[in-house]
């Protein structure tokens, strides 16, 4: 199903079946820009087909790789990529539209700081406003020459890379895997050693991909939460052929509508449960959530690649809790979905330290709040502390996504539950990481 400028969603009598989420958005994109910097064939099977996914595709032909996509479900493709490695990269002849995706535009900007020529980086609305100068700062000081709205701190971004870079030591101002990908990335045509320092530990997919790709990223796990990772360059990327797992950030939607749907039983196949993206499990089932995780082994090996899982998730009687800054990284994308979680589960549930939300695709922050109290929850925001006094029952509503997927969906699990109809304006996003979602939604209630 194709979604128009607004769907209608209906509550479902129950929910059941077998859902197998879209690759992982994440591990899709590193693949693609890995392969880009790797000499040879790489392919990777079982990558998502969202928009972002197919904008990085995009930007790794225009530098130079031959890029074939084959498949046609649109949870799952396949790529061959043939690159002539780094060395053999072009200088792009045109802008490389990045569209919605900020890993798209902040992991290229890391390869092409360290690629000699021009290349301007650019996306749609939402891109353009979102914050670079957490990447533009490091790379300018490895040596990249950056030019961009606002004092580079927006796109466009113009890049005239150079290479070798000069290794930095770098703490991060904000955590962020799109900007310690960048450094990483742009690390590996430094001569020397690039160290990169994270308060907080977020995502590690690059690192890993690294690693499996002959890289040695050393990772060091601070008692305190943070992480401080060292590579040494300039060192070349292998080609490799990699599995996608499923997409834990897709899983999630299904995870809190069989949780607040009161007769539920759907399982989630093939889930990728990588330490660093897990933890939506966790805190839903510290609400009180029944999810049974069943491993079924990895994509990759034990260290470099990721851990599967099959999820179970049934009704669940929830609860509020108390969610901290930390635990907001490690479920970044998942907060909207944990708050509607919130929303139906008994109780108060605060989530703390959530500022980086409102520079997502769009600002989540006022995105949920507002769709939620439409729907008719308690929603309070104070400063960066999001507040949901539970237990309500949602009633259908018109509400607005902002154009952004995650809302979109959010909102379209919550019509799931909610009394008489809730219209979903410009859902179509949904397509950015999920595309067919909306047709899953119809096939779980069936
Ligand atoms: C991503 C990292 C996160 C996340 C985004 C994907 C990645 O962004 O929100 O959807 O693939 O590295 P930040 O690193 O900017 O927090």
């Amino acid at each position: 199903m194709t979604p128009g400028s607004t769907v209608a969603i209906r509550p479902a009598p129950r929910l059941r079946g077998e859902v197998r989420p879209p690759g992982d958005k994440s591990v899709s994109h590193r693949a693609l820009l890995l392969a880009l910097l790797a000499d040879g064939e790489s392919r990777i099977f079982g990558a998502g087909d969202g928009r972002d996914v197919r904008a990085t595709a995009a930007v790794a032909a225009a530098l130079g790789a031959t890029v074939e996509r084959s498949g046609d479900d649109p949870r799952a493709v396949d790529y061959r990529v043939v690159s002539p490695g780094r060395a053999g990269l072009r200088e792009p002849s045109g802008v490389l539209d990045c569209r919605n995706s900020g890993t798209t535009l902040r992991l290229t900007a890391g390869i092409l700081a360290g690629l000699p020529g021009f290349a301007v980086l650019d996306g749609d609305a939402s891109l353009r406003g979102r914050p670079m100068g957490r990447i533009t700062t490091p790379l300018a000081a490895m040596g990249a020459a950056i030019a961009g709205r606002a004092g580079a701190t927006l796109p466009p971004l113009a890049i005239t890379g150079r290479a070798p870079l000069t290794p930095i030591d770098h703490a991060m101002p904000v955590p962020s895997a799109q900007a310690k990908s960048a450094v990483l990335l742009a690390g590996l045509a430094a001569e020397g050693t690039t160290t990169i320092r994270e308060t907080v530990a977020t995502r590690d997919h690059t690192e890993r991909m690294l690693r499996a790709r002959g890289v040695a990223v050393r990772t060091e796990r601070l008692p305190d939460g943070g992480a401080v990772h060292a590579l040494d360059g300039v060192a070349g990327v292998r080609p490799l052929d990699e599995q996608v797992p499923g997409d834990i950030s897709g899983a999630a939607f299904w995870l809190v509508a069989a949780a607040i749907h009161p007769d539920a039983e759907l399982t989630l196949r093939n889930v990728g449960t990588n330490p660093t993206r897990r933890a939506i499990i966790d805190l839903l089932r510290r609400m009180g959530a029944e999810i049974d995780v069943r491993p079924v082994g990895a994509a990759g090996d034990e260290e470099a690649g990721e851990p599967l899982a099959d999820l179970v998730v049934r009704s669940s009687a929830l609860r509020g809790i108390d969610v901290t800054a930390a635990e907001v990284v490690a479920a970044i994308d998942e907060i909207p979905a944990l708050c509607l979680a919130a929303a139906v589960a008994s109780g108060r549930t605060a989530i703390r330290g959530v500022g980086e939300l409102r520079q997502k695709e769009s600002d989540r922050v006022a995105g949920i709040a507002a769709g939620l109290a439409a729907l008719g929850a308690r929603v309070t925001v104070d400063a960066d502390t999001i507040e949901i006094d539970g237990g309500r029952t949602l009633t259908g509503a018109t509400v607005e996504t902002q154009d952004d997927h995650r809302l979109a969906m959010t909102f379209a699990v919550a019509g799931l539950v909610a009394q008489g109809e809730t219209l979903i304006r410009t859902p179509g996003s949904a397509d950015v990481s999920y595309p067919g979602f909306f047709g899953e939604l119809e096939r779980v209630r069936a």
